[in-house]
């Protein structure tokens, strides 16, 4: 029983990755993101952290509750045999290590020298390919364990009951109920930071989306990311280049541009959603205040370094009606760590894409650069 709740979390946390991962690197199959519903990648992420901190609990009943296994003797009895233990020990150690660093991660703790997302990501191949291979060897134990047909008080063909003793089964309920409680804690412990009544509920996850400047929550300072930018920015001018063409538009110039204001969430990788008021220029109206009409758009920030100081904006966001060059929140200028002058607000795209302090908007046409 246990197994299959870890397989349908171990299930969500593969296909909720993958897509966050197709959003963070669009280089290739960007025509499968979207940009509306615009809650969706705040749902998908949500199910992420939810479903992933939930697999811990199970995973670790599962451990406990095949640990005798390891001790069996002879550890291996065929060639066939040996190969399916390799794949378990890679599926088990793939596994432990990909909860760690995803719970690790969420804390902005990075203890280890190797890149986190792309850690994450390779495990995830591996705990996919190590799990299909574990399904299909344990696929006739499987199958006769949902065929069964057998009268009430009979042994499970597919389990290993016979010699439950008494005790076995009394420690064996124990430890059930602990991993129950533990999946139970580990979801009210991270979907309550999304639901405001119950905030405080969610002892897992390190950010509250009310508390931050603004009324909204902010990952990351103008002060961590060493921008600086002079109160009122007089000099700053958000560059846009089309091709030969480069045009310069400064917060005047931008508050000249058609205005529009949209309630859009910001959508946290950490699982943490909130819906703001956001008010500034369509981005379609700047690109064709620019000269252009189509394409994918580079985004740069004031920031010197750092792992989302650019992103890029597939075709299908940047020329959605809803995505903004921001310069107002919640009916004010934007805060210096909410990203003023100005900063990105598409639909559907995960906060750390939504490029804070802007510098630079680059039309790309005929194939990413
Ligand atoms: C079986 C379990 C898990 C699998 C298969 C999995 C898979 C993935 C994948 C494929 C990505 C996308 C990586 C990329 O953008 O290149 C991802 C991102 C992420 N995962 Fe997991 N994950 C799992 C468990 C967890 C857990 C337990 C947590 C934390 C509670 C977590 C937190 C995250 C975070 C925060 C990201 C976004 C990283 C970023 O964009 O900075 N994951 N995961």
């Amino acid at each position: 029983m246990i197994g299959r709740w870890l397989a349908l979390t171990f299930a969500l946390c593969l296909v909720t990755g993958f897509y966050s991962h197709l959003l963070q690197d669009p280089s290739t199959w960007a025509g499968v993101t979207f940009s509306r519903p615009v809650w969706l990648y705040g749902l998908t992420q949500t199910v992420h952290i939810v479903a992933g901190t939930v697999s811990i609990p199970l995973l670790l009943g599962k451990l406990w509750a095949v640990y005798p296994e390891l001790l069996r003797w002879p550890p291996v009895t065929s060639i066939l045999h040996a190969l399916e233990r390799a794949s378990i020990a890679v599926l088990v150690s793939a596994s432990l290590v990909e909860v760690a660093t995803g719970v690790i991660n969420t804390f902005e703790w990075y203890p280890w020298p190797f890149p986190f997302r792309e850690t994450h990501l390779a495990l995830a191949w591996v705990i996919l390919g190590s799990l299909l291979i574990h399904v299909a060897v344990k696929y006739p134990r499987i199958a006769a364990h949902w065929r069964r047909s057998r009268p009430a008080g009979t042994a499970d063909p597919a389990g290993p009951a016979p010699e439950d003793t008494h005790d076995a089964g009394r420690s064996r309920r124990r430890v059930l109920a602990l991993v129950a409680a533990g999946a139970v804690a580990a979801f009210v412990g991270t979907a309550s930071q999304n639901v405001p009544a119950v905030r405080d509920l969610a002892v897992f996850t390190p950010r509250r989306p009310g508390r931050g400047t603004q009324g909204l929550a902010v990952n990351r300072t103008a002060e961590a990311a060493g921008v600086a930018v002079p109160a009122g920015a007089p000099e700053w001018r958000l560059r846009v280049v089309v091709g030969d063409r480069v045009s310069e538009f400064g917060l005047a110039d931008l508050a000249a541009l058609p205005q529009a204001e949209h309630s859009l969430p910001i959508a946290c990788v950490e699982g943490w959603v909130q819906d703001a008021r956001w008010g500034g220029v369509p981005l379609t109206a700047l690109l064709e205040a620019a000269g252009a009409s189509a394409g994918d758009v580079v985004v740069e920030s004031l920031e010197r370094s750092g792992n989302y100081r650019m992103s890029i904006l597939p075709q299908h966001f940047a020329w959605d009606p809803l995505t903004l060059v921001a310069l107002r929140l919640e009916g004010e200028p934007l805060s210096l760590d909410h990203g003023f002058p100005a900063r990105l607000i598409a639909p559907g795209r995960p906060g750390v894409l939504q490029t804070k302090w802007l510098a630079e908007l680059r039309v790309i046409t005929g194939g990413r650069g």
